[in-house]
């Protein structure tokens, strides 16, 4: 079995790692136990391009248990937990490529490796792999039948591929499902970034004035938890309807160039490019810190001081950048904190997502047949399952409707 990880000797810990997040993901438990007896994707040959983490190995797991066979290499070359990594070929049998601090020609050629098993189709966080089999279609010799996407900044990536009528196979976009973004995003987002700058600085945030640029699902988390922990909260948003939300949330809303001179701590959440420019950088306060939340590392515009930062003594992910008249600090180099500094989101809202990535598969693996090569969402029945599923791990009942109330959802005569 071909396979690339730093140390098969570190698949003890990474062992571990696994079995203390499965504990935690009970959703993924249920459908794992359900899959091994029905095994709807026997056969299945998977290529996932995915943060190799002990919540993706307990997908990976999953996925084995409904008969598939897995192959993974990472979507960020600064997310993988290497110990997993090895347990993952040690434990498993499952080939990973992928290596924490890998160069981009190291990640390119993880992903390609994962395209020579010859894959029947495709799981991705943030599109790359679907990018890199798109571009080199010709020259792929086993062509990808579907596909399924995790995160927003895929989305996009493929949403534009399908309106210039490029996307050559119908794609899953898991992010699309209530189930995915409005806990992943806001709850596993809104922690996971705090976790590392915390992880990363030992900050204290209380009273610290933070300032978040975006207000989607990451940055309302991400906002709302700075302000549990007793920081001063700026929100920079550009769309009228979220910035209006962010104020009527208690934030107060303004431009960049207004905040960046007070802030002590600025994080990115936007999926764009560029959105805190070197000019900012620059105008900031002596001592400020700099945090990406976004799925790429652009939303920092490090390019003119990418030679210039150091790596702070006894801060493995803070690095220092010395200005003319101060130094700023950036977290793991503008990649995404929360994966860079900590260890991404907490197994139990992983959960949720990876829930909607194994049913999502499993009903694409009936349906593509028939599917046109486009985007599609989870069906919202199985979105539902997946909330249902969690609540009775969680152990919580809910109401239901009387068969009155229901008829009465379906009438329009009653009124005054
Ligand atoms: N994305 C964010 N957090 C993650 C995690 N813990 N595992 C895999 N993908 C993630």
């Amino acid at each position: 079995m071909k396979y690339r990880v730093k140390d098969l000797g570190l698949a003890q810990k990474g062992f571990s790692r696994i079995q203390w997040a499965e504990r935690e993901m009970k959703v993924l438990r249920i459908i794992q136990h359900d899959f091994q007896s029905a095994k709807p994707l026997r056969g299945l040959r998977i290529g996932a391009c995915l943060h190799v983490t002990a919540e993706t190995a307990v997908l990976a797991k999953t996925l084995k248990a409904g008969g598939a066979e897995v192959f993974l290499c990472a979507s960020n070359p600064l997310s993988t937990q290497d110990d997993v990594a090895a347990s993952l070929v040690k434990d498993f049998d499952i080939p990973v490529f992928a290596i924490r601090g890998d160069t981009t020609s190291d990640y390119y050629g993880n992903i390609q490796e994962v395209i020579d098993y010859e894959v029947d189709c495709t799981i991705d966080d943030g599109c790359d792999l679907v990018f890199y089999i798109h571009k080199n279609w010709d020259n792929v010799r086993k062509k990808p039948q579907f596909g399924l996407e995790e995160t927003t900044t895929g989305v996009i990536r493929l949403r534009a591929l399908e309106a210039s009528r490029q996307l050559k196979y119908p794609i899953l976009a898991v992010n699309e499902s209530f189930t995915k973004f409005m806990f992943d995003n806001r709850y596993g987002t809104g922690q996971s970034v705090i976790d590392g700058v915390l992880r990363a600085t030992n900050y204290l945030l209380a009273g610290k004035v933070s300032v978040v640029c975006g207000y989607g699902w990451c940055g309302k988390g991400i906002a709302r938890r700075l302000s549990g922990l007793g920081s001063r909260v700026r929100v920079c948003e550009v769309d009228p309807v979220k910035a209006l939300e962010a104020v009527m949330d208690g934030f107060e809303v303004g431009k960049l160039e207004n905040f960046v001179k007070e802030a002590d701590i600025i994080i990115t959440a936007t999926g764009n490019s560029h959105v805190v420019s070197s000019k900012f950088i620059k105008a900031s306060k002596d001592g400020a810190i700099f945090a990406n939340a976004g799925h790429f590392d652009i939303e920092l515009e490090l390019d003119e001081f990418k030679d210039s930062l150091k790596q702070v003594e006894g801060r493995p992910e803070v690095y220092e950048l010395q200005l003319e008249d101060k130094t700023v600090f950036i977290l793991g180099q503008g990649r995404l904190v929360n994966l860079a500094c900590a260890e991404g989101h907490p197994p139990s809202v992983m959960d949720l997502s990876f829930a909607n990535q194994a049913l999502g598969i499993e009903y694409m693996s009936s349906t593509h047949k028939s599917m046109e090569p486009k985007v599609f969402k989870l069906p919202d029945e199985l979105d539902r399952k997946i909330a249902k599923l969690k609540l009775q791990s969680l152990g919580i009942d809910i109401d239901h409707l009387t068969a009155e109330q229901e008829k009465y959802l379906r009438s329009f005569e009653i009124g005054t």
